[in-house]
């Protein structure tokens, strides 16, 4: 049986044990799955301790994705990008290798919901690590515009400057924002704090989406503004679902089919 495991801090509510553990069962791979809690300062020990007990690769989540991405003797292009990991691949001759599944995950999951990004416009709330993240998979969709909008407005512009060579996208602050999007996605923290950041009225395009990275029982704070605003929501269960997939698929070379593994966690959110 070959180990994996997520490794975080905090790590104890994270949905990555199920959702593998289901992938495993569904595509009759011998593997477990557990999560690590490393200590603030002890990502590299943590996850070198777990190696020599045999663990072949792991998840990464907050807060060691760039910690993670430093260990790394090789890492993808994606991750590259992102600066960060959150896919570790311990090949055979000892070789770490890390790759970000993160940004892959929302396009998947916004095909899976055939959200067209193709000549859309698109805003993106956050300018931090989840949203660095998503950016290239994004762009690679070719919409006509990407537009980031950060409480911090000079983060906003410095990310859009560093993608500016995969597409048309500018950054600024919150009240930079003009015309009506097509797909606004909060990649903000604020959510989890039940906050919602300053958008102004008129941010919908008919038949636009509203993704939130995040998710909870409950939808979002974001998500709870914009259904009356006429937007269509979706949160980021699916998001984590398919970028799971996308590690196990790294791992083990096995496409697990996510639709019955959404449903699952859904339900275990209650
Ligand atoms: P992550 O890795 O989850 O993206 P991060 O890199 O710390 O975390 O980024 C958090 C993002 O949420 C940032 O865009 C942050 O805005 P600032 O860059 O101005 O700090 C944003 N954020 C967090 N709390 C927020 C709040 N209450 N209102 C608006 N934006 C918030």
């Amino acid at each position: 049986t070959d180990r994996y495991a997520v490794l975080g801090n905090p790590v104890t509510h994270s949905k990555s044990p199920l959702i593998h553990a289901e992938f495993a069962h569904q595509t009759g791979e011998a593997m477990d799955y557990t999560a690590i809690e490393a200590p603030d300062e002890g990502f590299a020990s943590a996850w070198q301790q777990f190696a020599a007990e045999g663990g072949r690769g792991a998840n990464v989540t907050v807060p060691f994705k760039e910690d993670a991405f430093a260990l790394c003797d090789t890492v993808s292009h994606r991750a590259k990008r992102a600066k960060a990991v959150n896919t570790l691949i311990l090949g055979g001759n000892g070789r770490l290798y890390g790759d970000n599944t993160d940004g892959v995950g929302l396009a998947r999951d916004l095909a899976y919901h055939r959200v067209v990004l193709k000549d859309k416009r698109v805003l993106i709330v956050g300018a931090g690590g989840a949203v660095r993240g998503a950016l290239e998979p994004l762009l690679a969709e070719t919409p006509s515009e990407v537009v980031i909008a950060n409480r911090t407005a000079e983060k906003a512009s410095v990310l859009a400057s560093d993608f500016a060579d995969l597409g048309n996208i500018s950054g600024g602050g919150f009240d930079a924002i003009e015309g009506e999007f097509d797909l606004v996605i909060n990649g903000t923290s604020a959510s989890l704090a039940g906050d919602l950041p300053p958008l102004p009225e008129g941010l919908f395009a008919k038949g636009a989406w509203a993704y939130d990275m995040m998710y909870d029982v409950e939808p979002t704070v974001f998500l709870q503004w914009a259904g009356p605003r006429g937007a269509r929501l979706l949160d980021g269960l699916g998001m984590l679902v398919e970028q799971a997939a996308e590690s196990f698929f790294l791992w083990r070379n096995v496409r697990p089919n996510t639709v019955p593994v959404r449903e699952t966690l859904r339900q275990s959110l209650n």
